[in-house]
């Protein structure tokens, strides 16, 4: 059978040119593409090269010109302070110009970074989309890191300026952003020219003289700035996420493919037409805020969501049923740990009875797979197709999914469908070798990687070719494994490498391991991914002690605890660790972490031939026992 997903997907691969060609006609440019797909530098592919564009003037002056000036372009809604605030078209508009002026008034032009680290608020897409304007290369940190982590950021992107708040509001809890900034720089050893610090009334920041700007003085004295054109191939942002050591990698994205992708998205794969309320309930530190809760609903000339708040306990489990109600949203985009955290607050949904929930169309979850509890819970709850699907911070937007713009299939459970057209997603063995339909493999994407992807990482084309592309060649790896079933659709299974998601954040074990040994008395560690009823995982520390260690354990564990909530965030949720005598490694001293893990879960697991002392698994489960685990709770 012939659907629109099938012509699409098929002429996407068959003739990308013509495909996204046509997609970016729906666009604004300055001046046209001399090529929609340049491949004369493989493997680094370009989209649109040539074309002039400007990412911020098609989120916002676009619109503008075509008369869209008064309808609403973000709704901040704010249940930790209590404020909703709206910005039609207009309204944002002058207020990025403004903002884009302040930042030209000190010096930022093309290409200099600009370094965001700021809480779910307003200013945060305005500080964003100014960066654009100009053509400034924002770097978003998200707020949950700490010093450390935005210290790393600050030395690879070497931020111009950095654009901060006094505070975040965690709950009810009031976190003070400014003395964690003022930490980072001191401990970076690029200091930015400039800080611009937005002050909130819950919180007055000390400012430093001479380097500080109060956001809301620097704007009385700006002056608008308009657009710039940039090249389609112009960086529009790095965004760092985890790799499998300690180092963030900066994924860059650049303009011109990114404004295509996202908006042909919008209709594609959301089916949100312009004038629809879109509401990506993320943050704006990670990928899903920048594509979803910022560009993208711009692009296509939606109002936005920008929602400061928790799926509970902002003031209870109906908080996201009132946004839908309040504002009419046809379209949330949340990550199933959202869902979760609601279940089981209001199991029988009884919240949702007392909203108006009319418009809402759809539910996209992502970040992690929809266990079936979860998509029949959120199935039988809001009436609406709950649709899951894949992608990553390095992709920008969905490799699989069920494309709600071009065709419903039916869903499968665990399965995000499948793949979204660009993406010519394959699954091969470790030899390059395809599988067959339902074999697990790694879930690789033939080049090129549509427009919106990844090009390259920040000041390191050779990292973006030794981990995404030498493994596999002429493919890009996922770093997931799954396979593809008879019917073409794709599951997702588990990472290949030591990333975890912990509420749909992405972390790695490998960074927390090279924190515990960092500990004076912890010889050697393992961190692993365990399965959580909330979080989908969390992370779990094993150590091996120095020899004649002989102070408290718990003492240690505790230390830890508190160095990598120190170093790394307290969106780590490294809350647990154990002391154990000894790890179980292989002969060739590798350490069993997916062994560890099946105990843990409480899953069937077979002794690995190779391991060097079986006893060691006897030992482990003990450890386990004790902390609530491998059955233990
Ligand atoms: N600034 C400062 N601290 C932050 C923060 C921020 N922006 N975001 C999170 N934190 C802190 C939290 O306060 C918490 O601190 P604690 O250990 O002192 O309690 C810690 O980081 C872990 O946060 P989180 O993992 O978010 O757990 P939680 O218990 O606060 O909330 C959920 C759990 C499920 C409600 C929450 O994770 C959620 O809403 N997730 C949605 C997922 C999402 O947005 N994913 C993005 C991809 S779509
Ligand atoms: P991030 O870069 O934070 O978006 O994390 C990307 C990783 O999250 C992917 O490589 C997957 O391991 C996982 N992921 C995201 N969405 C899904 C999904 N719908 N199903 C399964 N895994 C997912």
């Amino acid at each position: 059978m012939t659907n629109n997903y099938d012509v699409a997907f098929q002429k996407s691969i068959n003739d990308p040119d013509g495909f996204w060609g046509e997609a970016a006609e729906n666009c604004h440019w300055y001046k046209r593409w001399d090529k929609v797909l340049d491949d004369s530098k493989t493997p680094f592919y370009r989209w649109f090269k040539g074309g002039e564009i400007n990412s911020c003037y098609n989120a916002l002056d676009f619109h503008i010109d075509k008369g869209k000036g008064e309808q609403l372009a973000l709704i901040y809604d704010s249940p930790v302070t209590d404020t909703i605030q709206t910005y039609t078209f207009n309204q944002l508009r002058d207020q990025v110009a403004k903002f884009a002026g302040l930042l030209a008034s000190q010096g930022v032009s093309k290409g200099d970074r600009v370094l965001v680290y700021m809480p779910m608020i307003a200013e945060s897409a305005i500080a964003i989309l100014a960066c654009a304007r100009i053509g400034a290369i924002h770097s978003v940190v998200f707020g949950g890191f700490a010093a450390k982590e935005l210290a790393v950021r600050i030395d690879d992107a070497k931020p111009k300026v950095i654009v901060s708040a006094s505070c975040g509001i965690e709950v009810a809890r009031v976190i003070p952003y400014k003395p964690l900034l003022d930490e980072a720089i001191n401990m970076s050893s690029n200091k930015p020219e400039k800080c611009i610090v937005f002050q909130r009334p819950q919180e007055k920041a000390e400012m430093v003289s001479g380097r500080d700007i109060d956001w809301a003085e620097g704007i009385e004295s700006a002056s608008p700035h308009e657009c710039i054109p940039l090249l389609a191939t112009d960086p529009l942002y790095i965004l760092y996420t985890s790799g499998t050591t300690g180092t963030p990698k900066g994924v860059v994205r650049d303009n011109g493919g990114h404004v295509v992708a996202l908006k042909w998205s919008m209709k594609g794969v959301y089916n949100v037409d312009p004038g629809d309320v879109y509401w990506a309930a993320s943050d704006i530190g990670w990928v899903v805020g920048h594509s979803y809760i910022i560009y993208a609903p711009l692009f296509q000339g939606c109002t936005t969501v920008l929602f400061e708040g928790k799926p509970v306990g902002t003031p209870d489990a109906g908080v996201f049923w009132r946004v839908i109600s309040d504002h009419k949203v046809k379209t949330l985009f949340t990550a199933p740990t959202a869902f979760r955290a609601i279940k089981r607050e209001d199991p029988r949904g009884n919240l949702v009875k007392n909203y108006d929930l009319s418009n809402f169309r759809s539910l996209f979850l992502a970040g992690e797979r929809t266990d079936p509890d979860t998509l029949k819970w959120a199935e039988e709850m809001l009436k609406v197709p709950v649709i899951d699907h894949w992608w990553q911070t390095e992709t920008g937007w969905s490799i699989a999914a069920n494309c709600m713009g071009l065709y419903h299939f039916k869903v499968k459970e665990g399965s995000p469908t499948k793949p979204a057209p660009g993406w010519n997603l394959q699954v091969v063995d470790s030899s390059t070798k395809p599988c067959k339909p339902g074999e697990i493999g790694a879930l690789v994407v033939k080049l090129p990687l549509p427009p919106g992807s990844l090009p390259t990482l920040w000041n390191n084309d050779e990292g973006y070719q030794n981990t995404y592309l030498k493994e596999f060649p002429g493919y890009y790896k996922t770093a997931d494994a799954g396979f593809i079933d008879e019917d073409g659709y794709v599951f997702v299974m588990s990472r290949t490498d030591d990333i975890i998601n912990v509420a749909g954040h992405r972390l790695s074990t490998g960074a927390m391991e090279e924190i515990l040994t960092d500990h004076p008395e912890v010889a050697e560690a393992a961190v692993l991914g365990v399965d959580d009823k909330l979080k989908g995982q969390v992370p779990v520390g094993f150590l091996v002690l120095n020899a004649g260690v002989s102070r408290d354990h718990a003492e240690i564990v505790k230390e830890v605890i508190q160095m990598v909530r120190d170093r790394i965030g307290p969106v780590a949720s490294f809350k647990t660790a154990t002391v154990v005598q000894r790890l179980p490694k292989t002969r060739s001293g590798k350490i069993l972490r997916g062994t560890i893990q099946k105990i843990a879960n409480s899953q069937e697991y077979k002794t690995p031939a190779t391991i060097d002392d079986p006893a060691i698994l006897g030992e482990i489960k003990d450890a386990l026992i004790d902390i609530g685990y491998a059955g233990g709770k």
